[in-house]
């Protein structure tokens, strides 16, 4: 198998990311100094996923500053505080932009005595930090969820949730990675993801990237595909889970756990503990993003339906607790009772 792909780049202090909009068609990366630059960058989705989004916001807020070139330390933090109020504000399901972010804050709000010098260092580290646990724990992911696969095996995933939206191995393809890299035979069916496509362009690319046999299907296609081909489980990503279980993901997962629950399908949900949100009661109280509605009535730039017709357009789904089998997380896979067994694992 290749080496994974790297969504986020970080080097001599320089921040640039794959442009995940010209996917599958051109792969690029981009440089991202300002704020505006990473305000664009996560609005427009060219870096989504919401490990990646943690990443990327810490490592954003340490360029802004640096390319920023503040004269003191206060200014460094007004720059800082200012900035993540900003990004905060770009999209709202996602728990790990928040996550990312606060920990910044913190170490920088920390260091408020020392020198400016130290205070970028100091952050600088706290993101390298992010980044570096956010692999390790997309890799151990891919160990424990490799142990539920059968040789061979079929795995239906929506969206994308692998290395592009990650680091490394990603969250719902990390165990389809581990098990191919042991030789076990895995076919993948990838739902396209309606309306931005990130099934399509992203999981089929980043999967033949890694030479992985991968299948794409339309989303209204999945209960067909489970009902006639053999789909032995479902795996999916996860943007924030609250405390009882219940998952938001990109819209459709909802639809999808239904029919793997009628097929006695299981339904895996991959993700690290940064996605877990154990201020979060259930899922009703997770904010819901909504897009433009014209995601939907434009496609490749072609007006498909009526100037004036009313359209809804959330970005993301909640899956109920009791639809999902067990969560695969780096510390282990967590089975029902969720609330109990969260609060044990990942609590901790
Ligand atoms: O709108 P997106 O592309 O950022 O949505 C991404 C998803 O819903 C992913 O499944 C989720 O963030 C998990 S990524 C490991």
């Amino acid at each position: 198998m290749k080496s994974h792909l790297k969504s986020i780049i970080w080097e001599n202090r320089k921040l640039h990311i794959i442009d995940q909009t010209l996917l599958p068609t051109s792969l690029t990366s981009i440089p991202i100094d300002t704020l505006e630059d990473a305000e664009e960058a996560i609005k427009l989705l060219k870096i989504r996923g919401a490990p990646a989004l943690g990443i990327f916001a810490g490592f954003a807020l340490v360029a802004i500053v640096i390319n920023k070139k503040p004269k003191d330390i206060s200014e460094a933090i007004e720059i800082l505080n200012f900035s993540a109020s900003v990004i905060k504000k770009t999209r709202p399901t996602a728990v790990n932009l928040f996550w990312a972010i606060d920990r910044i804050l913190k170490v920088a709000h920390g260091s408020f005595h020392k020198s400016l010098d130290s205070l970028i260092f100091e952050i600088e580290q706290e993101a390298l930090n992010i980044y570096q646990e956010e692999i390790t724990a997309c890799k151990q992911i891919g160990i424990y969820g490799n142990t539920l696969i059968t040789n061979p095996t079929t795995v239906l995933t929506h969206c994308n949730a692998g290395a592009l939206a990650t680091g490394e191995y990603g969250t719902a393809l990390s165990p389809i990675y581990i098990a191919a890299e042991e030789g076990k035979k895995v076919h993948v069916f990838a739902d396209e993801t309606r309306p931005l496509l990130q099934g399509a362009r992203l999981t089929t690319w980043e999967l033949k990237y890694a030479g992985i046999p991968v299948t794409l299907i339309c989303d209204n296609m999945a209960g067909h595909v489970m009902k006639l081909k053999k789909v032995d489980m479902v795996i999916i990503g996860a943007d924030r889970i609250a405390k009882n279980g219940d998952t938001a993901n990109k819209i459709g997962t909802y639809s999808l756990s239904i029919l793997a629950k009628y097929h006695g399908i299981p339904f895996y949900v991959s993700a690290p503990s940064s996605t877990f949100d154990l201020n979060t009661s259930d899922g009703t109280q997770i904010p819901i993003e909504e897009r433009n509605p014209e995601e939907i009535s434009f496609f490749n730039n072609k007006r498909n339906a009526p100037e004036d017709v009313l359209i809804y357009n959330p970005a993301f789904d909640i899956t109920p607790a009791e639809n999902i089998t067990a969560f695969i997380t780096e510390k282990g896979i967590i089975y029902p009772p969720f609330e109990e067994n969260i609060a044990n694992i990942i609590g901790k």
